[in-house]
């Protein structure tokens, strides 16, 4: 298949590009490069041994758009391009909505025209707000998130299920990650944000590679075994291949279908803390903060329906996360610069 990977360029991208090339497709990116660099596809061709055909356009430009789609003859398209920092989309919530939503607007209008009928979306478990019980099942309503970013996720799913519903042609995959970690066992892709990070585990790689001083834990008062957060921690490349089973089963199927991707394991942020300096031999100096704003006590995931449905199960530890992390970020002190 000729696949289009929206945001390529990114973190989940360039990783699910890889195991797209690996299992015999074609992978064509288009990246507006506002929070990635070209550099990270060139690895991602050196890694897999094969060419990806980029281009560098916004994905809410339409002409651009058409182009691609007139250009390349796409069967299958991953919508990852989207802003995703949860804090700044408090601050700038219509950037978010005009980019979120606007972005998969254009690409339903798009593959309207050409006849592309598979869609993958890059959803989050923030759609579930504030969880009531957990493991989450994709069964359980999902509304409320907590900030600007998680209603686009929400709002797009909601706009995805509504087009596939009046187009009985259109497959649409709604993946629902819960927290991405780790990095491309060679170490030349990974996480690179840009300035302080707000995630977990690039604050950790960062305390260990210097450039941050002390990890700050946003509280240890939660109902949790140590009474920090507890989250389910995916590496990434596990995340990646459930987009190849995906783009499979869009292929093959009618109709809206929603999968966690996650290990239905939670981790707590002590969990985390201590095993990256266990396995990676670092000491990781943090200091217990206040709790921040929005956060959970719990979240985690079910996973069962995606290795029925999918056949996609995650195979790696918390001690490969822990140890991919580092590789990357030790070889990469200053990301992809
Ligand atoms: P990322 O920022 O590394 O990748 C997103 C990519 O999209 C970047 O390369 C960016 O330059 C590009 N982009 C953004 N807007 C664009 C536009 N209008 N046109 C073209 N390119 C554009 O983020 P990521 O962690 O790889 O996340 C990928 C997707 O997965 C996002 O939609 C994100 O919301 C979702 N997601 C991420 C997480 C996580 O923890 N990383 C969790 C749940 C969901
Ligand atoms: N944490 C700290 N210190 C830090 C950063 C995080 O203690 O410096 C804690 C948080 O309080 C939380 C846990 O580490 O308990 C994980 O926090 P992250 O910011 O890494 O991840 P979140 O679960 O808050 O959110 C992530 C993504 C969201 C996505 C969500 C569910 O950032 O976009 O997972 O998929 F919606």
């Amino acid at each position: 298949m000729n696949v289009l990977l929206t945001g390529g360029a990114g973190y989940i991208g360039t990783h699910t590009c890889v195991e797209i090339l690996n299992a015999g497709h074609n992978a064509i990116v288009v990246d507006n490069f506002s929070n990635s660099c070209p550099e990270a596809v060139k690895r991602v061709e050196e890694i897999a041994g094969k060419k990806v055909l980029l281009f560098e356009a916004d994905v809410c430009d339409n002409r651009a758009i058409d182009r691609i789609f007139a250009e390349n003859n796409i069967d299958a398209v991953i919508h990852f391009a989207g802003l995703k920092a949860v804090g700044e989309s408090c601050e700038k919530p219509v950037e978010y909505y005009r980019n979120n939503i606007d972005s998969t607007l254009t690409l339903l209008e798009v593959m309207k025209k050409y006849g592309v009928n598979n869609f993958v979306f890059s959803s989050s478990a923030t759609v579930y707000g504030t969880p009531k019980e957990v493991p989450l099942v994709e069964t359980m309503p999902s509304g409320s998130p907590t900030n600007p970013y998680g209603w686009t996720k929400f709002m797009i799913e909601q706009i995805l299920k509504d087009t596939a519903k009046a187009n009985p042609k259109l497959s649409v995959v709604l993946l629902r990650y819960f927290n991405p970690i780790g990095a491309h066992e060679s170490g030349r892709i990974g996480e690179n944000p840009n300035g302080i990070p707000n995630n977990l585990m690039p604050y950790i790689t960062q305390v260990a590679a210097g450039r941050l001083k002390r990890l700050g834990i946003f509280g240890n008062d939660y109902p949790t075994h140590d009474g920090t957060g507890v989250r389910d921690y995916i590496h990434v490349v596990d995340l990646a291949k459930g987009h190849v089973k995906a783009i499979d089963y869009a292929a093959n199927h009618k109709g809206t279908e929603v999968f966690n991707l996650g290990t239905g394991v939670g981790y707590s942020v002590l969990d985390i803390v201590k095993a990256f300096i266990k396995v990676n031999n670092i000491d990781i100096p943090y200091d217990i903060k206040p709790r921040r704003a929005g956060d959970i006590a719990e979240c985690y995931s079910d996973p069962a329906k995606a290795e029925k449905v999918l056949g996609w199960k995650a195979e790696k530890n918390l001690e490969d996360m822990c140890r991919d992390s580092w590789n990357w970020q030790s070889h990469n002190i200053c990301g992809y610069k």
